[in-house]
């Protein structure tokens, strides 16, 4: 039957609508300024290896973008390691250490990268 397609076409776009209403809620004054410090944490500290946008490639190639990192694991996995500091190994990779309210920020920020995918 020919009118199944539109119909079809009709939910997607009803759908979509929904996503981007998810969006607008998820993105609360709160969260978007925790976002932004979190941005601001990463853009001081970590923008000079890492990409910290959507669509850049990271400066220093063999640092991972950190919107890739929620494919290695949940980004929450990253708060210990973040109040730690983190050590890779890496030699080019600086320790650095982040206050409880920094990790908050920070994670609120990289699950910030983590949306509209
Ligand atoms: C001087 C360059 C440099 C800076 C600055 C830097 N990194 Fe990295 N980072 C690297 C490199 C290189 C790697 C890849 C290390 C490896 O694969 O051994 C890496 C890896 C990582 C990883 C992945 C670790 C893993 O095991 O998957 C995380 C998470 C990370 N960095 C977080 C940060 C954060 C957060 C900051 C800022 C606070 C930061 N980095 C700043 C160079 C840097």
């Amino acid at each position: 039957m020919p009118s199944r397609s539109p119909l079809a076409g009709g939910c997607r776009a009803v759908l979509a609508g929904g996503l981007a209403l998810g969006l607008a809620v998820s993105a609360a004054p709160a969260t978007a300024a925790s976002i932004q410090r979190g941005l601001t944490l990463a853009r001081t500290h970590c923008a000079t290896c890492h990409a910290i946008d959507r669509v850049s490639p990271s400066p220093l190639t063999a640092a991972p973008a950190f919107r890739d990192l929620h494919r290695s694991y949940a980004v929450e996995n990253l708060s210990e390691a973040l109040a730690e500091g983190i050590m890779t190994g890496h030699p080019s990779m600086p320790q650095f250490r982040f206050d409880p309210d920094q990790i908050e920020d920070f994670i609120a920020f990289l699950k910030s990268l983590e949306r509209r995918r």
